[in-house]
């Protein structure tokens, strides 16, 4: 059975003044049984954000992490954050977001990079896919996401238990849905988290045995209203979230509807015994 996960991506929102009470007002309003919540700030807002959350009791179960780490451990990088500096603020780390592709110029190969130096120092990593609205359009979609999964893993030919191991995540966000109030259709996302456990699965044995179980995550205007739609599907596994994780009804509706999945995906696990 794979788990639920509802990943609040803040982006460039927030101060550490701020990010603690509104982590914790989150916390208290998404206790729900059975979802994994992970908060994602800005880096200034990691040690607040994890402050807050572990000194209040609906805090605790809610996850930390990064938006981003440099593809070095260490080194003349001015301005970068490197993956060692994360541990005990961070649990998990957002990697190769299409804003930092984009921005930041990051190439599947670097991004690859960065998952390595993600489990070297046991941050959980949710690597970010998607195409472009042209792509989509042109019918090349899959083929542009299986690229992208194939660059980045390509480094972990030798070992990809450890991407197993280290809990991978993958969150299909198309770049046309991201910020702009216009989601994919569910029965399409679905289509695409499975065609990324089949690209996974093309990679070789291991990454085969790994597919099945990969959390497959959408992003891209999630939304109160927009999650049933994506939460229906049994083939993806959640959301991560933009814009309306700082709202906290909107992450309260969220949960709310994948603690629905999450309940119904634990019942039919039971009655299958
Ligand atoms: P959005 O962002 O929900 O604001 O579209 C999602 C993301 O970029 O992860």
């Amino acid at each position: 059975m794979r788990p639920v996960i509802i990943a609040a991506n803040w982006k460039m929102h927030t101060t550490p003044a701020d990010a603690a009470d509104l982590a914790t007002t989150i916390a208290g309003r998404t206790n729900v049984g059975d979802v994994v919540r992970v908060i994602c700030p800005p880096f200034v807002c990691l040690a607040a954000v994890r402050a807050a959350l572990a000194a209040s009791p609906a805090g605790q179960g809610v996850g930390v992490g990064a938006q981003n780490i440099h593809h070095e451990l260490s080194g003349a990088f001015t301005g970068e954050i490197g993956a060692p500096m994360l541990v005990g603020l961070a649990d998990w780390v957002i990697v190769g977001h299409s804003e930092r592709r984009r921005d930041a110029g990051e190439t599947d190969e670097l991004i690859g990079a960065k998952l390595r130096r993600a489990l070297e120092v046991g941050l959980r990593p949710i690597l970010c896919v998607g195409e472009q609205l042209a792509e989509r359009e042109a019918g090349t979609a899959e083929a542009v996401v299986g690229a992208q999964l194939a660059g980045s893993l390509a480094g972990f030919a030798e070992d990809p238990g450890a991407l197993a191991a280290a809990g991978l995540v993958v969150a299909y966000e198309p770049i046309w849905a991201i910020g702009t109030g216009r989601t994919a259709r569910g029965v399409d996302a679905a289509a695409m988290a499975e065609a990324i456990r089949a690209a996974i699965s093309g990679l070789g044995p291991g990454f085969a045995a790994l597919a099945p179980d990969l959390p497959v995550l959408y992003g891209g205007s999630v939304t109160t209203a927009s999650a049933g739609e994506f939460l229906a599907e049994p083939a993806i596994d959640g959301a991560l979230v933009g814009g309306a994780s700082l709202k906290i009804e909107e992450m309260a509706g969220i949960v709310a509807r994948a603690g629905l999945t999450a309940a119904a995906r634990r019942a039919a696990a039971g009655a299958r015994g």
